[in-house]
């Protein structure tokens, strides 16, 4: 029986790997290299910090502190631009319809996520009431796939993690779940997240049903 449920933001409730990606693109073209969408996927579920690391070894430069920390800025007001207008047309299909289901059940929902921007683009789509609790880059020390935001989100909705389904995009996400022994449901592609107990390509393929038997079963 399930008693709690996390999802992540980016690539699971909205689209928003497309703008992360653009802003480091302008950055890597800034800086004289090309930033590849195949290069894009190793920064899923990856802090800003971690990505801007990645993308430094890509490019093959060097940063010292300050230039580290002025492009962290850069590459986060860029993306802040490609978001500013985001609004309900942004949400992945049938996100809505799992949340309410589960909102209807009382079955508490919380977010996951390793963005410190989650708060502002849940308010701008117009989820932000359907969850209980919000865990992200703000509250977290150690990222995915460490499980430490699973643990904490589990912890606020006062739910043990064994009985939480999270619901993931990024590899270093479904290691996090089940590093945590949560149910780890991968969205997308099913040769990339293997490692989920669970695939769907997107929540169009997860019934009403399939969410109404975990909870009772
Ligand atoms: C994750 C994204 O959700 O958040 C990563 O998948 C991103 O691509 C990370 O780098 C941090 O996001 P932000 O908004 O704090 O830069
Ligand atoms: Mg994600």
């Amino acid at each position: 029986m399930k008693r709690g449920f996390i999802f992540d933001l980016d690539g699971v409730i909205v689209d928003t790997a497309k703008y992360h990606y653009l802003a480091w693109k302008n950055l890597a073209n800034q800086l004289g290299f090309d930033f590849t969408k195949e290069q894009n996927e190793l920064f899923k579920g990856v802090s800003r910090k971690r990505c801007l690391e990645i993308l430094l070894e890509i490019g093959n430069r060097e940063a010292t502190q300050e230039e580290f920390d002025t492009w962290m800025v850069e590459k986060n007001v860029d993306y802040l631009k490609y978001i500013e207008n985001m609004d309900a047309s942004e949400i992945l299909p049938d996100v809505p319809r799992v949340l309410e289901f589960l909102k209807e059940n009382n079955i508490p929902i919380a977010l996951g996520s390793a963005s410190k921007n989650a708060q502002p683009i849940l308010e701008k789509v117009g989820l932000l009431h359907y969850f209980d609790a919000i865990v992200d880059g703000n509250n977290v020390t150690k990222a995915k796939p460490n499980p430490e935001v699973f643990l904490l989100a589990a912890k606020q909705l006062n739910v043990l993690p064994e009985e939480c389904v999270v619901f993931e995009d990024a590899v270093a996400g479904v290691q996090a779940a089940n590093a945590a022994k949560m149910m780890s449901i991968g969205i997308g592609d099913k040769n990339v997240l293997a490692e989920a107990q669970l695939i769907f390509t997107d929540f169009t393929e997860i019934s009403t049903n399939f969410i109404k038997d975990l909870i009772e079963k």
